[in-house]
This record gives C-alpha cells, structure tokens and sequence, in this order.
C-alpha cells in the first residue's frame, strides 16, 4: 500500500528533487503540496513549486500556499545556497507555471486532509521550516495523534549550517520546531548527519543525464546551479541533496537508518538557538517518540531518485 504523505516544501533545488520523488514512485501517494516561506520568499517558493509541476506534468496535485513568516522571528531566507528566485538554475529554461495554487490556507488543508482520512494513514513530510506544521497542531491539536508519522528534513546532531550548531530550517522558526518536536507524534530527524551523506556526485549527474528527458535535463541545470553555491558559499566539492532523503526513508527504510534518540529544539540559547538537540547518554526510554536518520545508502538513494525521474518523465 502507497504511503500517503502531505510534502510542505519551500523549493530550492532539493526540495523540487523531493517533489518529483515523492511524484515518481509507485510507494508514494502524494496527497497535497503545501509552501512555506523558507529558501526565498513564500511568494518565490510558491511560484517554483508550480514551476517544477509544470515541468513534471503534475496536474493534479493540490497544491496551498502557507505561512509568510516564522512565528516570532522575521524572514531569513537562503539566497546564497538558493539565489535570487529561490531556485537557481543553470542552461534550462523554466517555464512559466501553468500548474494553479488551489484556494485556501496549507494549514487548513493540512488539518482537513488529516481530519478526513482515517486515523494513522497520513504523514506529514515538512522539508521547510516547520511553520504550517506547527500551526495546524495549535488550530486543531486532534491531528497530533491521527497522524502516522512526522518525517522532516531537518536538524542535525553534530553538526549545522546555518550556524556552528543549528541547521536553516530549524534555525529560522526554532520555535515553531520546538512545537512540532515536542507534540507526541511519531517523528523522525532526517538530519545534517545523514544528508550530508547524499552528494550529488559527478557519477550521479551523468547517470540522470544519460536519461536524455526533459526532467532530467531539469534536474542536472538544478544540481548544477546547486554546487556552485554550495561550493561558494560553504566549500562543498558536491551539493548535498538533502530533501528527497525524507522521502527515500518512506519509500524504503533500508535505504535510511535510524536510532531512536529524545530529541528537543533550543529557543532561547546564546550561540545555539536553533540547535536540535539528541540525548545519546543512555538508550531511548521505552515512550520515546522521536528517532534521528544516521546513515545513507547512498547507491539506493540514487537509485530511487533516477527511477523516479523515468517515471514522471514518460
Ligand atoms: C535545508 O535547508 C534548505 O536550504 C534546503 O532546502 C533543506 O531543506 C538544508 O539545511
Ligand atoms: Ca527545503
């Protein structure tokens, strides 16, 4: 049976990969997109997922527009991994979007989709900051426990980058994170650590190249785009793609592993706001909820995200 998943995504180029992942696999159903402001702008974000489903052919998934700012704090956006638009892209032209932004809220459409499914067969699938999701938790609390499991792009327990310790999407609306992982939903961190694994190497992007489609092409003019930044602005030989690694867990948890370790989100640290923090010092206790992704692999993760491309390519 298909995993159901609500994808609230801020795309960047790793989260258009995750959209045409969660699109393209047979072990996915994709009920809905929903945007957060994040990489760029709510506005900028939105405009490129509609982008990247005109290029994918995804006419019907709803997609809803979300939050234009953190809770507290005021927009960070990540230009220089991301550029001017949000989604930088090198020799490929983007079309204009025909794929329309449905009517209403995220948050609403997040809390309705769950509300009328049955209980335990939606999990939400943020790869922004965690805004919407939080939201809906507030605005109605009954979706905490109807919901399967929360599988987030997220964090990091040794390591940040978008400070010495804290990873961009956390840090930019730590406390809307802090809500989402402590409500007592089943959620994993698919982190820094493990993301960090999921390089688009040289050997990677001739393999999507080789499919010669018009997606592929796509996704090679993002990657390309995408390590330049990266390799710019934080001296990474290959762009790791983080997103779609949250999606891949879902698809086959063989190809991510994971411990189950209490995790909690730092609000009001001095150098560490933002800060996801993993309390490793004895096992889990029994009522744990949350568990942290540590290790990749990486030939199935490729392996995933190829198919993927064939698949939303024909
Ligand atoms: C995360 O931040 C964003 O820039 C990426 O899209 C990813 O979700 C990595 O820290
Ligand atoms: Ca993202």
């Amino acid at each position: 049976m298909a995993r159901k998943i609500i994808l609230d995504c801020d795309p960047g180029h790793d989260d258009a990969v995750a959209i045409l992942l969660a699109a393209g696999n047979p072990g996915i159903e994709l009920l809905g997109i929903t945007t957060i402001g994040g990489n760029q702008t709510l506005e900028k974000v939105t405009y490129n997922a509609r982008q990247v489903c005109t290029v994918a052919g995804l006419t019907d998934v709803p997609m809803y527009a979300g939050c234009t700012r953190p809770l507290v704090r005021p927009v960070e956006v990540a230009e220089d991994i991301h550029g001017d638009t949000g989604m930088e892209i090198h020799g490929y032209e983007l079309p204009e979007p025909t794929v329309e932004l449905a009517e209403g809220h995220a948050v609403d459409f997040i809390i309705d989709t769950v509300m009328n499914s049955e209980p335990g067969t939606v999990t939400l699938v943020p790869t922004g900051p965690l805004t919407n999701i939080a939201l809906a938790a507030r605005k109605e609390p009954r979706i905490v426990e109807r919901v399967a499991e929360v599988v987030l792009m997220g964090g990091g327990y040794h390591v940040g980058n978008w400070s010495a310790v804290a990873e961009f999407n956390i840090k930019v609306d730590p406390e809307a994170a802090h809500i989402v992982f402590n409500e007592p939903w089943p959620l994993t961190m698919v982190g820094l650590d493990l993301t960090h694994q999921a390089l688009a190497t040289d050997e990677v992007e001739a393999e999507i190249k080789a499919l010669g489609t018009d997606v592929a092409d796509f996704v090679v003019g993002l990657f390309d785009a995408f390590r330049k930044n990266y390799q710019d602005a934080q001296g990474f030989e290959h762009p790791p793609v983080h997103d779609p690694c949250a999606v891949a867990y879902l698809i086959d948890p063989s190809v991510v592993s994971v411990v189950k370790v209490p995790l909690d989100v730092e609000i009001d640290g001095r150098l560490t706001t933002g800060m996801t923090v993993a309390d490793f010092r004895a096992p889990a206790p029994e009522d744990c909820t949350t568990q942290a992704a540590v290790d990749l692999d990486h030939e199935k993760f490729w392996g995933l995200v190829v198919d993927a491309i064939k698949a939303v390519s024909k």
